[in-house]
């Protein structure tokens, strides 16, 4: 008889990969051209530089790069994938979707590919799809991708916004492995999404296809967001502990988005999540979006803070305003 535990499906992660751009823009490089400090930007938000694409670089080309290396660390084959997510808010066109573009980048002859927009959410929210996805049985191996270039949606003239962000892409490889529905399960133990419309004057690009017929550019008011951030944070990562019976000493590394230094710290402390456990990369990469989480989880992964077993919360807030949680056992 197996206990009170029922076997199950769980999304295990079974590849990481990731990639950066070349160009470094430090905060230095930025005095020359705004009217800002190297100080302001770094007691304010932690930055201290930020990766741009190339001028030949798109999206898919950064997400691309990171799907590659995590089939390698996989050891596996574009053909061994059957669900392709690409989170993004800055895709190379109106359509096709930067998913397929990647599908085919990869050679990937099967499956299915499709973008998913939930700006700085976009990762957490692309890998409680696929969860849903391979725990139904419907779907085997899913490549999910954060790729951004907000460098190119940002005005290069509001120094309010545009020392903020970065370009970068990160990618996970899920495989649908049986577990016995404990928490000592490696995989995705639990997913919690949100979202509230009525705060979207507070982050959001002014243009688009169907409104301005442009790109548009990013604004955001920073002091409201900020306000918004640690208690929507906050209230995902309590429910992913309350619905597994998990706390904060349980947890081996916290992984927030990396927007703010003083976002990361104010919603550890509130969690009571040691600070030795939070993994902070905005000092190095600025604000990727939908990046950011696989990025971090790449750094310490491959300096070997993260390891296999090793209980990981994954978080992110952005514009919509959207926000989510996902507890992982690695
Ligand atoms: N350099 C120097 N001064 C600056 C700069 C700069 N780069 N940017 C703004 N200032 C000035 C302002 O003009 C203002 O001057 P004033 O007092 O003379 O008017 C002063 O600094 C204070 O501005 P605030 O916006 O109030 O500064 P604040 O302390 O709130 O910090 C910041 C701004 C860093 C943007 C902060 O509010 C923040 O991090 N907000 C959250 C952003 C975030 O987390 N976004 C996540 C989601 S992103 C997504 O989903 C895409």
């Amino acid at each position: 008889m197996i206990s009170s535990h029922d076997a199950r499906l769980r999304s295990v992660i079974v590849g990481l990969g990731c990639y950066l751009p070349s160009r470094i823009l430090s905060n230095a490089d930025l005095e020359k051209t705004l009217d800002t400090t190297d100080e302001w930007i770094v007691q304010r938000t932690g930055i201290r530089q930020r990766h741009i694409a190339g001028e030949e670089e798109r999206t898919s080309t950064l997400g691309l790069k990171a799907a590659r290396a995590a089939l390698a660390d996989a050891g596996l084959n574009a053909d061994d994938i059957d669900l392709v997510i690409v989170a993004t808010s800055t895709p190379d066109y109106t359509f096709p979707a930067v998913a397929t573009q990647i599908q085919a980048g990869l050679g990937m002859l099967g499956g299915v590919a499709f973008d998913l927009q939930a700006v700085c959410s976009g990762f957490v929210f692309a890998v409680a799809t696929a969860d849903k996805f391979l725990v139904s049985g419907s779907h085997r191996r899913a490549l999910v991708i954060g790729a951004e270039t907000f460098s190119r949606i940002l005005d290069w003239n509001d120094r309010a916004t545009c020392v903020l962000f970065g370009d970068g892409a990160g990618a996970v490889i899920l495989e649908a492995r049986e577990g016995n529905g404990t928490t000592a399960d490696r995989g995705v133990l639990t997913t919690h999404l949100r979202s509230d419309g009525r705060h979207r004057d507070k982050l959001y690009v002014d243009g688009g296809p169907s409104s301005t017929r442009t790109t548009g550019h990013l604004r955001m008011e920073g002091r409201e967001v900020f306000r918004h951030a640690v208690s929507m944070v906050t209230d995902v990562v309590q429910a992913a502990f309350a619905s597994t019976g998990t706390t904060a000493e349980d947890l081996d590394w916290f992984v927030p988005h990396q927007a703010n230094r003083r976002i990361i710290d104010a919603s550890a402390e509130k969690l009571g999540i040691a600070s030795e456990k939070v993994v902070t990369t905005v000092d190095l990469h600025g604000n990727t979006s939908a990046a950011s989480v696989p990025l971090a989880l790449c750094v310490a992964r491959n300096d070997g803070r993260i390891k296999p077993g090793d209980l990981v919360m994954i978080e992110a807030m952005g514009g919509g305003f959207t926000w989510g949680a996902a507890l992982i056992r690695w």
